[in-house]
């Protein structure tokens, strides 16, 4: 029989909430002859603030003998910013090598976007994982005088930079439209963007049935907004992935239907898979968050594994969940209850 060790990061505010309802439908969807060995690991505020430890080394190798991740959400008002962020989540990114950050972009139907006509959305965010401005490459002069300087430089490596654009090619080239846009700042930023641009050019020569475009950010945002059915698998720096996968979020029915996956796609490191909200301190413990985006998000993880037909019967039970969803208000447990019952039945 199959095993799938899956290792489980709950985190921070709703994180417990959400990640519960994505076990859930995870068990219902597995065939009976998988055999799901779950760990949770207590990481997040609460942990920091009981022991001062973010991620621990030990946590870290033991999180590495397991198939996959699957994550709630990371980040408390009661830590000062940047703590959990950087020694949790970026951490976890940059060890596993996850330089795959994937983040569709689709508008289900019956979903309402705040577009007019609600467009045809149906597209891939791939967000590079372990570069760019993330590193943590700067530092402060003269802190505390007026005369302070702070630097953020952004790292781009020839190797880093053209491992995310050839699985980019790749994805682009195996669906339907066969289209692929980089965005970056090339007119600005034209050290990292030249870089990004000749190496993108240099791929594109072996896919010439993909069709290729490139746009500035700021200009990228004005089309997300216009003419977002223009898309089909868009590549971008972390920085720039990170700002227009939550306007991705915000036109396609809101940051609660957002799925992600950090992912090594060499396999030497578990991926991870969250959803892209964070842990919403506001409404945490009230059972009113939506578990979608970790629902969907255990269907990228499923998809990463080989579990092909589980994965698109869970995308396939939401998908029919949201077209009956109406403006009807539901709490946590009955959104995960009502896909559980969708992929079991
Ligand atoms: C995300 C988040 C993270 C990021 C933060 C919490 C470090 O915004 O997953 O999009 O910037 O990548
Ligand atoms: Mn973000």
């Amino acid at each position: 029989s199959r095993s799938l060790r899956l290792a489980v990061i709950p985190g921070d505010g709703i994180g417990q909430e959400v990640v519960a309802e994505g076990l859930k439908v995870l068990t219902a969807v597995l065939p009976a002859d998988v055999k799901l060995e779950t760990t949770e690991y207590d990481l997040g505020a609460r942990r920091y603030h009981a022991t001062g430890e973010t991620l621990p080394d030990e946590v870290l190798a033991e999180l590495k003998q397991h198939d996959a991740i699957l994550l709630g959400a990371i980040g408390d008002p009661s830590v000062p910013s940047g703590v959990l962020e950087r020694g949790l989540l970026l951490k976890l990114r940059f060890a596993f090598e996850h330089f795959l950050n994937l983040r569709p972009g689709k508008l289900f139907p019956g979903v309402d976007s705040p577009l007019a006509g609600n467009p045809a959305i149906d597209f891939v965010v791939v967000r590079e994982g372990t570069e760019g401005p993330y590193v943590g490459n700067g530092g402060t002069l003269r802190t505390g005088t007026p005369q302070e300087v702070a630097t953020e430089v952004s790292l781009n490596t020839a190797f880093g930079i053209e491992r995310v654009v050839r699985d980019a090619f790749r994805r682009a080239a195996a669906r339907p439209r066969r289209k692929l846009t980089l965005v970056h700042k090339n007119n600005v930023l034209v050290h990292a963007g030249h870089l990004w641009t000749r190496i993108f050019q240099q791929v594109a020569s072996e896919y010439p049935e993909v069709t290729t475009e490139y746009l500035h950010v700021d200009a990228a945002t004005i089309f997300f907004v216009t003419q977002p059915e223009r898309f089909d698998v868009i590549v971008t720096d972390n920085l720039f992935g990170d700002i227009l996968t939550d306007l991705a979020a915000a036109v396609t029915g809101g940051i609660g239907l957002a799925a992600s996956g950090n992912i090594n796609p060499t396999g030497e490191f578990p991926s991870m898979f969250e959803p892209v909200h964070g842990s919403a301190p506001d409404i945490a413990g009230q059972g009113k968050a939506d578990p979608t985006a970790t629902v969907l998000s255990v269907a990228m993880l499923l998809e990463h594994l080989g579990f092909t037909a589980e994965s698109a019967a869970v995308e396939a039970a939401v998908a029919a969940d949201l077209a009956e969803r109406g403006d009807a208000v539901r709490s946590t447990h009955q959104v995960g209850d009502a896909i559980a019952a969708r992929v079991s039945g």
